[in-house]
């Protein structure tokens, strides 16, 4: 493998996104940084982890930042021809070739709310697809008191055969990186989105990100998080997301003073 690198894919109109077909059979409208995203989550998650296909797209994802690694890997197309005396007829052929191997996604609030301790759902139903959730005035935890807006981390997923080499924290790096110097990028504009629409009943009440980021992580990777700074919300609890344990983690990251756009 050479030297992976990262593409960046910005909120997207993914209409016409099929959810129940392959990245391969989509509308040639969808971007295909997206289509590269959801072909390494559909390998990692639907064949592995064994989630439908169709609940693994969702109605965050055309509102979401999405990252997408990449490997160049050579394979031989044609092998080396050699005549009965060992001398090289014809050489070896090989292309390189670009492919995605990991990706992450940052989902803006508003969010749903924290999922109930000891609960167990499946991701969105098929007719959940639409729109984002509206505001709302959460139940407090440990690190969340319920109001104040965060990026939602998610969908980190790395092909198998390429896990074990910083791909993952490459991912993460460059989504947290973005956050941090992107800091005003989803804060609502009142003129767009009204003010009662914002929860909002003056401008001091208008959400503003603030540096507080979220990931629901599978149990078994939290340690993962864990070492990218995220601590476990002890008040979120535990839940099932399609029969996989999950638990809430927080971190705040420094964005220094900055306010609306
Ligand atoms: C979790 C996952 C994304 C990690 O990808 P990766 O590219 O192997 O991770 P990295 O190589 O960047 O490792 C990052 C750090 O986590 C550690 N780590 C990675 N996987 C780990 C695991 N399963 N258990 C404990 N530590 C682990 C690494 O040792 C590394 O630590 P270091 O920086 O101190 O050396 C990958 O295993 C995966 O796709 N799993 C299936 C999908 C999944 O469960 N996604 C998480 C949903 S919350």
């Amino acid at each position: 493998m050479g030297t992976p690198f990262v593409q960046f894919l910005g909120p997207s109109n993914l209409e016409g996104y099929n959810r129940k077909r392959q990245p391969s059979e989509q509308p040639a409208t969808i971007p295909k940084t997206f289509l590269d995203a959801m072909e390494v989550r559909e390998q990692v998650f639907v064949k592995e982890q064994n989630i439908p296909l169709e609940n693994e797209f969702d109605a965050d994802d055309a509102r979401s930042c999405h990252w997408v690694a990449y490997a160049s890997i050579n394979t031989t197309v044609e092998p080396e021809v050699t005549d009965e005396d060992g001398n090289i007829v014809r050489r070896k052929q090989s292309v390189t070739r670009s492919t995605p191997i990991g990706t992450i996604r940052l989902v803006p609030f508003p969010h749903a709310a924290h999922p109930e301790p000891g609960s167990a759902y499946t991701l969105d139903a098929p007719e959940a697809v639409s729109g984002p959730p509206p505001y709302i005035i959460d139940r407090p935890t440990t690190f969340h008191d319920g109001k104040e807006p965060y990026l939602k981390l998610g969908r980190i997923a790395v092909l198998k055969e390429f896990r074990g080499s910083g791909i993952a924290r490459l991912l993460a790096d460059s989504a947290i990186t973005w956050a941090r110097q992107n800091p005003t990028f989803f804060n609502p504009s009142i003129a767009v989105v009204g003010m009662e629409n914002l929860g909002a009943k003056s401008v001091d009440d208008v959400p503003v990100w603030k540096g507080l980021m979220c990931v629901h992580a599978q149990e078994q990777v939290a340690k993962v998080w864990a070492k990218w700074g995220f601590e476990l919300d002890e008040g979120m609890g535990s839940w099932y997301e399609e029969g996989i344990k999950h638990v809430g983690m927080f971190r705040r990251v420094d964005i220094g003073n900055t306010t609306r756009q």
